[in-house]
C-alpha cells in the first residue's frame, strides 16, 4: 500500500521543510509514504526526510536529459537532488497545459531510464463518465502506457477521475474497484485511488481488492490529516 501527497502549487520551501520534520514525527502506519512538493521546495523535503524511509517525488519530468525548453526539469536533474520518483500526466496537466498521451508517455519513459518511480496518473471527465465512455478512455490512457513503456517494474498508476478531483466528491469503493480493475487487466501494475481521499474514505477504498494505495491533494497539506489517511490505510 503506497500513499503519495500531491502537493500541487502549495508550500514553500521552508513551508515544506517545517512539513517534512513534523511528518518524520508523524505515526504513518505500516504504508509506503511520499511527498511530491513543487520543483523549487524538492531539496528542503530532500533534506528533512533524509535517514527515513518517506519518499520525495516532483510533480512532473521533462523527457530530454537537458536541452532548450525554458521551464522544464529533467530526470537527471531531479536524481542529483536526491528525488526518488514523480507523478506524470495530471490531470491538471492534461487540462490547463496540452499535456498528451504521446508527451506522458515519453516523460515516463525518460523517469524510468533514470531509475525514477513513476506515478502515472489517468482518468475520465465527468462528461465522459456521463457519456458512458469511461471504459474507452482508460483504454486509450492505459493503453498508451502499455504500449510506449518497457520497464513496468517502477511504475504504478493512479486512477484519478477528474470529477472527483478538488471537489468533495469521492468516486465510491465499487467505482474505484470497477475502474481499477479494468486498468489492471491493461498493464499489471500497482493502481493508487486519487481524487478527494480524506481521512474519512481512506479505509474503505484501501479495502477494495485492487485499490493499491492513495494520491491524496487537499487533504495532503496537513499533516495530521495525511498522517491519519496513512493510518487508515494500513490494512
Ligand atoms: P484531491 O486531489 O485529493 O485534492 O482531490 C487529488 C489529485 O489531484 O491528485
Amino acid at each position: 500500500m503506497l500513499v503519495a501527497g500531491n502537493w500541487k502549487m502549495y508550500k514553500r520551501p521552508a513551508e515544506a521543510g517545517e512539513f517534512c520534520r513534523a511528518l518524520r514525527e508523524a505515526d504513518l502506519g505500516t504504508v509506503d509514504v511520499v511527498v511530491c512538493p513543487p520543483y523549487v521546495s524538492l531539496s528542503e523535503a530532500v533534506a528533512a526526510l533524509a535517514m527515513t524511509e518517506i519518499g520525495v517525488a516532483a510533480q512532473n519530468v521533462h523527457w530530454a536529459d537537458e536541452g532548450a525548453f525554458t521551464g522544464e526539469v529533467s530526470a537527471p536533474m531531479l536524481r542529483e537532488l536526491g528525488v526518488y520518483g514523480t507523478i506524470v500526466g495530471h490531470s491538471e496537466r492534461r487540462q490547463y497545459f496540452g499535456e498528451t498521451d504521446e508527451t506522458v508517455v515519453q516523460r515516463i519513459a525518460a523517469a524510468v531510464k533514470h531509475g525514477l518511480h513513476v506515478i502515472a496518473c489517468v482518468g475520465e471527465t465527468e462528461a465522459e463518465r456521463e457519456a458512458g465512455e469511461t471504459e474507452a478512455v482508460l483504454r486509450r490512457q492505459v493503453g498508451a502506457i502499455r504500449d510506449g513503456i518497457v520497464d513496468v517494474d517502477d511504475l504504478v498508476i493512479a486512477y484519478e477521475p477528474v470529477w472527483a478531483i478538488g471537489t468533495g466528491k469521492t468516486a465510491t469503493p465499487e467505482i474505484a474497484q470497477e475502474a481499477h480493475a479494468l486498468v489492471k487487466s491493461i498493464l499489471a501494475v500497482p493502481v493508487l485511488y486519487g481524487g478527494s481521499v480524506k481521512p474519512e474514505n481512506a479505509a474503505e477504498l484501501a479495502a477494495q481488492p485492487d485499490v493499491d494505495g492513495a494520491l491524496v491533494g487537499g487533504a495532503s497539506l496537513d499533516v495530521e490529516s495525511f498522517a491519519t489517511i496513512c493510518r487508515e490505510a494500513s490494512i
